[in-house]
């Protein structure tokens, strides 16, 4: 079965696949998410992902209907029934459908729904290669470490990347450097790799995680601490991490060369690292 959705505990055909319009999600983005995906089949850090969907259900007072292992089962069958080569989960928690009214009631049944979709990693030659960026505003929230379906201020970011022909946005914030709108952003100055500390200003990622262990692991140093828009258009290297992206350096900013507009060497260490560590 391609494209397999699955909705509050039943899997159906993803055009079958129906939900009211009076949905929270729908109606306030009142909703929590997780983007999971497989290599050789199997999810990669779900365990990860699954504590993130904890913590932001938790955040927003969001009853988690299901346990770890009833979400392993549940991804692992939708994974089993698609049987894509490689497939990308995406997962949705909502409050639940009540007639509209900003204000929720604590007795709502939380909407649930996944889809299994196919996964294209991305071309070598785009690793090989790097890719540009553009800056943009972070007008996010107060609350980007909440992974919810709120995406507007992303969305218009992705739309500006879009139209400029580039892959990634790079938020910033009152100068300093967030995060992409559906990335990490990591910096490299001297031989250390910087990227911004966790808390409420950005999404605390599963691959930044990875990467900064394995940084650590072959002796990198790294600093979790924000870079000026400034120092990013003077870094030795910029790469991005991600479910979707990996690690993935950024050679150009705004037009702007970073490095000598290749991959640099530590981007390459970490990517090798991360395909090992994967593989
Ligand atoms: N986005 N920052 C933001 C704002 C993100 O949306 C994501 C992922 C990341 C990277 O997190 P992770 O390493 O856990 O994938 C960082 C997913 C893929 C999405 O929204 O589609």
């Amino acid at each position: 079965m391609p494209n397999v959705a699955f909705i509050n505990g039943a899997f159906v055909p993803l055009a079958e696949a129906k939900i009211s319009i009076e949905d929270r999600g729908f109606q306030f983005g009142d909703g929590v998410y997780e983007v999971i995906r497989t290599y050789k089949g199997r999810p990669f850090a779900l365990e990860a992902h699954l504590a993130r969907l904890d913590r932001s259900a938790t955040a927003l007072d969001l009853i988690q209907p299901y346990s770890h292992a009833e979400w392993t089962d549940h991804i692992l069958e939708g994974i089993r029934r698609a049987a894509f080569p490689e497939a990308k989960i995406y997962i949705q928690l909502s409050r639940g459908v009540a007639p509209r009214d900003h204000a929720y009631s604590t007795e709502l049944t939380p909407t649930v729904v996944m889809t299994v979709r196919e996964f294209h990693p991305l071309d070598k030659s785009v690793q090989v290669a790097g890719v540009d960026a553009l800056t943009t505003e972070d007008i996010r929230w107060g609350r980007c470490d909440i992974k919810s379906v709120n995406l507007l201020a992303n969305v218009l970011a992705r739309q500006q990347v879009k139209q400029a022909q580039v892959f990634e946005a790079i938020l910033v914030r009152a100068g300093l450097v967030t995060e992409g709108a559906v990335s990490t952003v990591m910096v490299v100055q001297g031989g250390t790799v910087m990227t911004a500390p966790e808390g409420q200003h950005i999404l605390s990622g599963v691959t930044r995680a990875v990467v900064l262990d394995l940084a650590r692991s072959e002796g990198i140093p790294i600093q979790e601490r924000y870079v000026s828009q400034q120092d990013l258009y003077g870094a030795d290297e910029v790469f991005l991490t991600g479910t979707t992206v990996e690690v993935l350096a950024v050679v150009r900013i705004d037009g702007k060369v970073i490095g000598d507009g290749r991959p640099g060497p530590i981007t390459k260490q970490l990517a090798a690292g991360f395909t090992k560590q994967v593989g």
